[in-house]
């Protein structure tokens, strides 16, 4: 059962939690994008989260899959993913009420939250790797995922207006700085927020190249590089 002070949780926010991984409270939600909290950056652990609204998951990578059964198991969580992910979770034992599954393009709504597994160019093992867009009162976050630049981008941006975008800058797996500076003239998000960079040497693109790609290109927005454990509050 929920108690007042459940409900007071703090205005609205993005924490990294190093790679992929993002503390989002929207709406008063609780939310985890690919929590692999064991990673090398990260500053918490999956037993520090013990009220969580949902969890999201873009791929079944394990940088990305991480410990999101973990938490499930500890929490009341609710999983968002595609399909097969959320076949997945039920397999290990989430009540199908708790594992939702969809797919690219179709909105979810629950709770007052939409959200829209978007098209990621990469790889996976259970089914599509996707991206997601989380849609709430307070504002619109995009969560690219894995994936390499793609024209449609821009479509994600004219629907549904992110107020910020999370995307990867590492390279090697995923888009490099120079390729993220055109994702964000496709999106035209107000704030991005780099990610997947720098967690292993192979991974390394970095936020300055990227700040230099978006000057070069004079594009309107505003650059937050975060420390694992830092917020961007809205
Ligand atoms: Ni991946
Ligand atoms: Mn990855």
């Amino acid at each position: 059962m929920k108690t007042i002070l459940d409900g007071c949780k703090d205005m609205g926010y993005v924490k990294w939690l190093g790679h992929s991984a993002f503390e989002i409270v929207l709406d008063n939600k609780k939310i985890l994008v690919d929590p692999w909290l064991t990673n090398p950056l990260s500053p918490v652990k999956p037993e520090d989260y013990k009220d969580v609204d949902f969890i999201v998951v873009t791929h079944d990578h394990g940088d990305h899959l991480g410990d999101a059964l973990t938490i499930l198991k500890r929490t009341n969580a609710k999983f968002i993913g595609i399909y097969e992910l959320a076949q997945y979770m039920i397999e290990n034992g989430i009540s199908e009420e708790r594992s939702i599954g969809g797919n690219i393009g179709g909105p979810i709504k629950i709770n007052g939250i939409k959200f829209i597994l978007t098209q990621a160019t990469h790889s996976s093992n259970r089914g599509a790797p996707t991206g997601v867009v989380i849609k709430g009162e307070e504002a619109t976050i995009y969560h690219a995922g894995d994936t390499g630049l793609f024209y449609d981008m821009a479509l994600i941006g004219e629907l549904y207006k992110p107020d910020i975008a999370l995307l990867p800058i590492g390279g090697h797996f995923t888009m490099g700085p120079y390729e993220a500076a055109k994702a964000v003239e496709l999106i035209k998000p107000k704030v991005v927020i780099p990610m997947h960079y720098k967690t292993f040497p192979v991974i390394g693109g970095s936020p300055e190249e990227f700040l230099n790609y978006v000057k070069e290109k004079k594009l309107d927005v505003k650059v937050v590089v975060l420390k694992p454990g830092e917020k961007y509050e809205f």
